[in-house]
């Protein structure tokens, strides 16, 4: 099954934008065959079934590679105290936040977080979203952490959609290990980790470290385990404090670390050493009118590659568009747009360990989204309903 694509507007995300004014692209099985300028097409091409695209903008899928979409029950209520006058981390204190969340995830059957993940994921694949990767965290036990993963992969059955999963059993502690964060990662963190592992639930392990979370000695030591099991490894870092969350993760060569608000030049140097990426997440910002601004210049001087993603989760961030996201990048961290469409492309994908996918190249999975728009800035710039034209998953066009 080939198709041929003409008069395409190509962002190919190579080096910037990477633009090819009336492009063709050919698309063999689930592969780029060939992508350049239709001046260029090879006479071999000139007879596949062509869709001409009247100079719509193509760009790889979007990547959203920071969720938490599965979950159960709301945090309206927490809203609501928030707007009252407490902040997250009392709210979370109190027993709140993520555990209130959790109370609601164990409480939920596999299907019902199908069901109730189903609606997330349909807005960002209807933004043009075509690899989503989503975290554990809210069971903070082995059954439902591994029924929360579970429930990750069906998703990816359901829809046209890859879905990467993450383990992240040291979110936060449960009641039961109420000030023993130590014997909860020793009772039930690492074994689940092992379990979740060996059931082939997991395509790496993340964790958050904070004050009212894990310590840098605590994500060290659960960072090891994942190593000996080669899992790659992430970190939620420097949201609400300076921990040196970054640094540590970047000395396990992580694909990420994520947040860092209060990231300084010492951990933004450490992630550039070892081409850690720096996962920018306004929606939170947002939702907790955060002041602290991340370090988007110093990331840039560094040439540390920044991806931009929704965080979608009930409680900082009940968001699922990452167009969304790229906008609030731009308008609260100043980035460009340029940056923020790099940020769920090319760089997500880094994000992620996924090399096959997140630029428009020969050999590359084909996954696009063609778009009613004409310039790349269109996607960052428009709050509200994005402009997808058409989707391509794996070469097939499905809507
Ligand atoms: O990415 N920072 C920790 N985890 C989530 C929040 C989870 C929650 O509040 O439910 C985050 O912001
Ligand atoms: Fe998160």
């Amino acid at each position: 099954m080939a198709i041929l694509l003409t008069g395409a507007t190509a962002a190919t995300m190579e080096g910037g934008y990477g633009l090819i004014p009336d492009a063709a692209l050919v698309l063999e099985g689930d592969r780029i065959e060939w992508i350049g300028p239709g001046s260029d097409l090879p006479d071999d091409y000139a007879g596949f079934p062509a869709r001409d695209l009247g100079g719509r903008l193509v760009t790889p899928s979007l990547i959203d590679c920071h969720t938490h979409i599965v979950f159960g029950g709301t945090r309206a209520t927490e809203f609501e105290m928030r707007l009252n006058g407490a902040s997250y981390e009392e709210i979370a204190r109190a027993g709140g936040g993520i555990l209130s969340t959790v109370k609601a995830t164990r409480a939920a059957s596999e299907d019902d977080l199908v069901a109730a993940a189903l609606p997330r994921l349909d807005q960002m694949l209807a933004e043009g979203v075509a690899t989503v990767e989503v975290k554990s965290g809210y069971g903070l036990d082995a059954e439902t952490e591994t029924k929360m993963l579970r429930a990750a992969r069906r998703l990816g059955q359901l829809r046209p959609v890859t879905i990467v999963t993450t383990y992240l059993g040291a979110h936060a502690v449960p009641p039961d290990h109420k000030g023993r964060a130590d014997a909860y990662l020793d009772e039930v963190a690492i074994p689940t980790l092992r379990l979740a592992q060996a059931e082939g639930l997991i395509d790496a392990v993340d964790a958050f470290c904070e004050g009212i979370a894990f310590s840098p000695a605590q994500v060290e030591r659960l960072f090891t385990e994942a190593q000996a099991l080669g899992l790659r490894v992430k970190l939620h870092a420097e949201q609400l404090s300076n921990l040196g969350g970054a640094a540590l993760a970047a000395r396990f060569s992580a694909l990420s670390a994520d947040h860092l608000e209060y990231l300084d030049e010492d951990g933004v140097i450490a992630m550039a050493a070892h081409g850690t990426v720096a996962v920018i997440l306004p929606g939170a910002f947002y939702t907790l009118r955060e002041t602290q601004l991340p370090p988007i210049d110093l990331l840039r001087r560094h040439g540390v590659p920044m991806a931009v993603a929704t965080d979608c989760n009930p409680g900082t961030a009940p968001m699922s568009s990452l167009t969304l996201a790229m906008n609030m990048a731009c308008t609260l961290f100043r980035m460009t747009p340029e940056e923020a469409l790099l940020g769920a492309t090319a760089h997500a994908a880094r994000a992620l360990g996924l090399a096959d996918r997140g630029r428009l190249a020969a050999g590359l999975r084909a996954d696009l989204a063609i778009w009613d728009a004409k310039t790349p800035a269109e996607l960052s710039w428009r709050i509200g309903p994005t402009p997808l034209h058409a989707r391509i998953f794996g070469g097939q066009i499905d809507r």
